[in-house]
């Protein structure tokens, strides 16, 4: 699929941002190999902590319909501004988690298709990962 169909997914889904705090809405979208798209957006809760960002939402609603990792070709995530807004730090933990690590990442921004595209490795550089856990 073409960056810019995945960016518009993922601009509708943050029209259903629940932001009654930040009034920012962020809206995620992910394509698997075989053309399922996915969507999530940001949900917030008067106790600010336990919001949870559009990309968590999203990658959250993939696998819990049966997605993994090996299935998603890219991700995508879009806020409204005129500036690029990066993943926050839980997600890029999260993302490097359940994306796969080739996974192409779009980073959109704007009224204007605006993206810039990036890696896991460029957002989470010496990620702790499951292998850390290893003894040997
Ligand atoms: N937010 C996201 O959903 N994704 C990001 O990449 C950055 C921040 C949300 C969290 C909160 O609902 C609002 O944006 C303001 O921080």
């Amino acid at each position: 699929m073409d960056i810019n169909k995945l960016i518009d997914y993922a601009i509708i889904a943050s029209k259903n941002a629940y932001v009654p705090y930040s009034n920012f809405k962020v809206g995620a979208a992910l394509i698997t190999k075989n053309g399922k798209i996915y969507t999530g957006c940001n949900i917030e809760n008067a106790s600010y902590g336990l919001s949870n960002c559009a990309e968590r939402t999203c990658l959250f609603s993939s696998y819990a319909d049966g997605v993994t990792k090996q299935d998603i070709a890219m991700f995508c995530v879009y806020s409204p501004l005129n500036h690029i807004v990066s993943p926050c730090g839980a997600c890029r933990q999260v993302m490097s988690e359940l994306l796969p690590s080739d996974c192409k990442i779009i980073i959109a921004y704007g009224d204007n298709h605006q993206y810039v595209e990036t890696t896991m490795k460029e957002l989470l550089p010496l990620t702790f990962t499951s292998e850390d856990l290893n003894n040997d």
